[in-house]
């Protein structure tokens, strides 16, 4: 196979780890037994909130003992990229019938809390028998809205983290690790 030398490693763009592979997978394990635990004899929907969401769940699910149904949504907080939207809003349809089902939203990352309050709200319109989320990593400090998910991965600090499923402009999904990029690179002029 011919070789590219200009291709290079994305994981050579990080300049610090926050958590590295082997943490994450122990904790999945005890997140998993958590979970296991708290709907113990019951099934299931696990709605993952995609794309920040799909490594975690794929993983995270592999660890539970339960009965489930899996469903995916796409949530939309911004129009372009210059403006916000004030209120997130899912962008594709729920394929489950929510109504009556213990359900489990799946996010990447918890931060101003605006996503996971507003998929609550909607989802909470859909009665549910109950309705909980779990989140990998909560930026506990960058709140803008009062919202606590019921089960927590990792609590990091306000610093933009990439890998394990979070991504820059698409990219670095694929680390096997959750790190901060090296700071030339969180705003390279060609992406602005
Ligand atoms: P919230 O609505 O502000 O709570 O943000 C949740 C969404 O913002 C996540 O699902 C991520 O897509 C994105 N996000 C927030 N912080 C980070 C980060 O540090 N790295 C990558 N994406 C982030
Ligand atoms: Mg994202």
């Amino acid at each position: 196979m011919p070789t590219d030398d200009s291709a290079h490693n994305p994981l050579d763009d990080i300049d610090k780890v926050l958590v590295d592979e082997a943490s994450i997978k122990k904790r999945l394990k005890e997140l998993g037994d958590e979970i296991n635990r708290a709907y113990s004899g019951r099934e299931i929907a696990v709605i993952a909130i995609i794309n920040g969401a799909i490594i975690f769940v794929a993983d995270l699910i592999r660890e539970l003992r339960i009965p489930l149904q899996l469903d995916c949504v796409r949530v939309q907080s911004y129009l372009d990229d210059t403006k916000p939207v004030q209120t997130p809003e899912i962008i594709d349809k729920i394929r489950l019938e929510l109504k009556g089902l213990d359900v489990l939203i799946i996010d990447d990352i918890l931060d101003s809390g605006n996503t996971l309050a507003r998929v609550t709200e909607i989802f909470e319109a859909m009665e549910p028998a109950s309705l909980k989320t779990c989140v990998l990593l909560d930026k506990k400090t960058t709140r803008r809205v009062a919202f606590e998910a019921d089960f927590v991965g990792f609590h990091i600090p306000d610093e933009f983290v990439v890998g394990y499923g979070l991504d820059f402009a698409e990219r670095y999904r694929q680390l096997p690790c959750i790190g901060v990029l090296r700071p030339e690179l969180q705003n390279p002029p060609e992406w602005a």
